[in-house]
């Protein structure tokens, strides 16, 4: 078991970034963490979760300059004053980017490693997890037979999706930015057809993979994606809203062609739905269960890219943006 520590590192932002991001616009600092108050519980994360929005945060003012930053991550109870929390559980909380954390209990959830590796708890059996099963099952509802696009599809998110999306017996289509990524979902997550979006060709590609239409798009990136799912989306179509990655990294975020899009949507009963899984924890105890059975059997296939140390954390997050990552990043401590 760790002992305790007087302080703790944390990962701060120390400006906002303007262009893309930067190990500049980041800084490690030392905080003082206090005697611990009846009620609370002294963590020591093990694994902080790398996520895409934190960029957005960063750059909108959502983030605080020079504190502490949040984050989901995983640690282990070395100290307790709270009842429910004894020393040498798991818990995963948003208390992350820091090695060490106090917490209260709120926002917390006792994890239990189980048959799966720990890390796996940040990824298909996290909340990125469970918003692809939620997106793609309850707000999208794709069906057998149907075809579905899933974008950043090599990510953690999208990976689950896209191989959902199979299970369930769609016809699966992916983007993605890089051949690497190309080769891992066609030859290791069995996708049917994947684009590299950062080909002049992509658009032409992409309508040629969708030749009878497109009927479930799973959106993680927005933008022209967006847009070219929008063009080729057959009526009564579904479209399941999880992120919009492409804003995150830009000076200028958001698309100018709602209008067109709008029209598109009114004209062919297209239901485009953004969605949050606070609202669906009813489905959490079927998501760990199928989810779990399929990654147990191999039927889903998992990746992580595991950085060592809090100090990793700034290029853990430059690399994530840049593409430069396969399935779910995470720093382990
Ligand atoms: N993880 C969560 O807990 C969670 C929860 C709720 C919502 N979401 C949302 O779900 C989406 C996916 O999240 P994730 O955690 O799995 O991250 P992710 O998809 O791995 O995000 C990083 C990837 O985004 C892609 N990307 C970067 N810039 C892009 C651009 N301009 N256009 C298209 N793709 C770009 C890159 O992949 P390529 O190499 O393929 O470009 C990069 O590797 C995000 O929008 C996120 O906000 C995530």
């Amino acid at each position: 078991m760790t002992s305790s520590p007087s302080t703790a590192r944390e990962v701060h932002i120390v400006r906002r970034p303007a262009g893309p991001l930067s190990t500049a616009d980041f800084a490690i600092a030392e905080a003082a963490l206090p005697d611990l108050a009846p009620g609370e519980f002294l963590i020591a994360n093990r694994l902080l979760s790398i996520d895409p929005v934190r960029r957005m945060f960063f750059a909108n003012g959502t983030a605080p300059l020079n504190a502490g930053l949040h984050s989901f991550s995983i640690g282990e109870v070395v100290e307790s004053r709270h009842s429910d929390y004894a020393p040498g559980e798991l818990v995963g909380h948003y208390k992350g980017l820091r090695d060490f954390a106090v917490g209260r209990g709120e926002e917390t959830r006792k994890i239990v490693a189980g048959e799966y590796p720990l890390e796996w708890h940040m990824g298909p059996l996290g909340v990125g997890g469970f918003f692809a099963y939620v997106g793609l099952i309850e707000i999208a509802r794709a069906r057998p037979g149907e075809s579905v696009l899933v974008s950043s599809a090599a990510g953690s998110v999208g990976s689950l999706a896209v191989q959902l999306a199979r299970l369930i017996g769609c016809r699966t289509v992916a983007t993605v930015g890089s051949a690497d990524k190309q080769a891992w979902l066609a030859d290791v997550a069995g996708v049917e057809t994947v684009i590299d979006y950062k080909q002049a060709d992509w658009r032409e590609r992409l309508a040629a993979a969708l030749p009878d239409g497109l009927d479930v798009y799973f959106d993680n990136v927005g933008g022209a994606q967006l847009d070219a799912a929008l063009s080729l989306i057959n009526p009564q179509g579904r479209v399941a809203v999880c992120g919009m990655v492409s804003a995150y990294d830009s000076a200028t975020p958001f698309s100018e062609r709602a209008g067109a899009w709008t029209w598109r949507m009114m004209t062919s009963q297209v239901g485009l739905r953004s969605y949050h899984v606070r609202d669906y924890q009813r489905l959490w105890p079927a998501f760990q269960r199928s989810v779990g059975g399929w990654l147990r059997r191999g039927a889903i296939r998992t990746e992580t890219q595991v950085r060592d140390g809090l100090d990793a954390t700034p290029q853990a997050f430059v690399d994530l943006i840049a593409g430069r990552s396969l399935g779910k990043t995470v720093v382990r401590l």
